[in-house]
């Protein structure tokens, strides 16, 4: 197996470049890679400061490795959502990262600074662990950017999990979140900008870049995210991959390229009717609510029980066999 570039030993195969690579070489076609969603999608200028979601895995740590080396000013906010070992390990991997490095890393912790944590979250909602998990995490990454003057927030989403969302919103044909679906949020309405610079590259080269560049992470998925649907989307798509490859990437980038520019203007939604939250000060939208709905979650969950994780995860798994039985 030899390099495409220079027909030294390869580390690497990527069936969809129909190429090997070795480590200098691949860690290259990583960087131009980012570089490129960074120019494509006008994602950030080079004075610009960035506040990197750090959750320990493999993408926010590699994201955040490749925007210092490729000479950003980038910070990193690990938030944890008290999910058990799960959190306390990822939390071990994104303050190691930033040690190491010299980095500056802000901690923040549901359970201690907010009162409540995701499975507790998840029994006040009486939803799935992800959806209350989701919304903490878009109101703190927003707060804390407006609170440290961050210019954008950079989240470690590629092209896998960028792909399954699509392959999501394509199967319900739900308009106005494929109109959504961009790389790019831009800021507004107190909002910060967000950004996904990895859109262009898969899962398995993200591992494959923290392993070339000696990065620890939290190999593991999260507990309760086991068995959810988009994991089941991402699953559809490898099969397909695997026997065309190149597939995934031509399938979500040909809809940047082709379908979002024709979906403009779908998603323009009003300005008008935003308020401040009177606890915490962020905008808020909704309909007769003074406050948002992270205070309001907050409220609730915090006067109740901490639930353990475990419970959680047991009551999914057992949601999951109840809808196999009845077959949906
Ligand atoms: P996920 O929603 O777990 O697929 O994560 C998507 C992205 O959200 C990651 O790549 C991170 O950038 C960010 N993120 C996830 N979990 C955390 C966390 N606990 N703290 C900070 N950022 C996170
Ligand atoms: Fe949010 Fe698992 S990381 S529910
Ligand atoms: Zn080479
Ligand atoms: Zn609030």
């Amino acid at each position: 197996m030899k390099c495409r570039t220079c027909r030294g030993p390869a580390i690497i195969d990527l069936p969809r470049h129909n190429a090997n690579f070795c480590a200098e070489h691949f860690l290259e076609l990583c960087r131009r890679q980012v570089r490129k969603a960074i120019d494509d999608f006008e994602m950030f200028a080079p004075d610009d400061r960035i506040l990197v979601a750090v959750s320990g895995g493999k993408d926010s740590l590699a994201v955040w490795d490749i925007l210092v080396e490729l000479g950003y000013r980038a910070d990193g906010l690990y938030i944890g959502l008290g999910i058990g070992d799960y959190s306390h390990e990822s939390e071990d991997f994104a303050r190691r990262f930033a040690d190491e490095r010299g980095l500056t890393l802000k901690v923040v912790s549901l359970r201690d600074d907010h009162g409540f944590d995701v499975p507790t979250a998840a029994k006040a909602t009486g939803r799935v662990p992800c959806s209350a998990c989701g919304m903490s995490k878009r109101h703190l990454f927003d707060h804390w950017a407006r609170e440290g003057g961050y210019d954008v927030v950079v989240t470690g989403h590629n092209l896998d999990d960028e792909a399954a969302v699509l392959f999501g919103n394509s199967l319900r044909w739900d308009v106005e979140y494929l109109a959504r679906q961009l790389p790019v949020l831009a800021a507004r309405d107190g909002f910060p900008k967000k950004v996904k610079p990895l859109v262009r590259l898969s899962e398995r080269e993200m591992a494959a870049w923290c392993v070339v560049r000696g990065i620890d992470y939290i190999v593991d998925e999260c507990p309760m995210a086991v068995g959810n649907k988009h994991l089941g989307y991402k699953e559809a798509l490898n099969l397909i991959e695997e026997k065309s490859p190149g597939t995934k990437a031509s399938y979500y980038l040909g809809f940047l390229e082709r379908m979002s520019p024709l979906l403009a203007g779908v998603h323009e939604r009003g300005t008008a009717g935003l308020s401040a939250c009177t606890k915490c000060g962020a905008p808020t939208g909704a309909v007769g609510e003074s406050v948002c709905a992270f205070c309001r979650l907050a409220e609730r969950a915090s006067t109740m029980a901490p639930v353990p994780v475990e419970m959680v995860v047991k009551k999914s798994a057992a949601r999951r066999r109840a809808e196999k039985e009845v077959g949906r």
